[in-house]
């Protein structure tokens, strides 16, 4: 019975999201080493100023859930869905700061 209810518990965290435990300091090594490069290429900048501009184009979450999906296309990589919250969380812990 212990571990029936411990699955269930298991899958339920699971189901919620809430088991995940996010790795800012690892989305931002993901971001540093992967995506800042383009971004100071096209801005001409140290790169995070795209995320600070004024006139951004990001002010939802879902809309940064979105453009991290077409950049990580433009990028080219196939990393998995915990590597692209960790960016994600990292993102938005410095600078957007959306309420998740
Ligand atoms: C090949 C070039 C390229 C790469 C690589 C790239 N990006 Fe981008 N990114 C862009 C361009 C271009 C824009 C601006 C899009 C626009 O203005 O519509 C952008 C915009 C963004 C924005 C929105 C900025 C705003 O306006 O608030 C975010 C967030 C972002 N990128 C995240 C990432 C992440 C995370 C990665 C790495 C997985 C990444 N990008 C890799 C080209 C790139």
């Amino acid at each position: 019975m212990k571990s029936l209810l411990l699955a269930l518990n298991v899958s339920l965290l699971a189901w919620s999201g809430i088991s995940y435990a996010v790795d800012i300091e690892r989305g931002q090594e993901l971001h540093d080493s992967h995506c800042i490069s383009c971004h100071a290429a096209i801005y001409g900048d140290k790169g995070n100023e795209i995320y600070t501009r004024e006139n951004r184009k990001i002010n939802t979450l879902n809309e940064l859930q979105a453009q991290l999906k077409r950049c990580k296309n433009s990028l080219g990589t196939n990393w998995p869905e915990d590597q692209m919250l960790d960016v994600q969380h990292y993102l938005n812990s410095n600078f957007y700061h959306f309420k998740e």
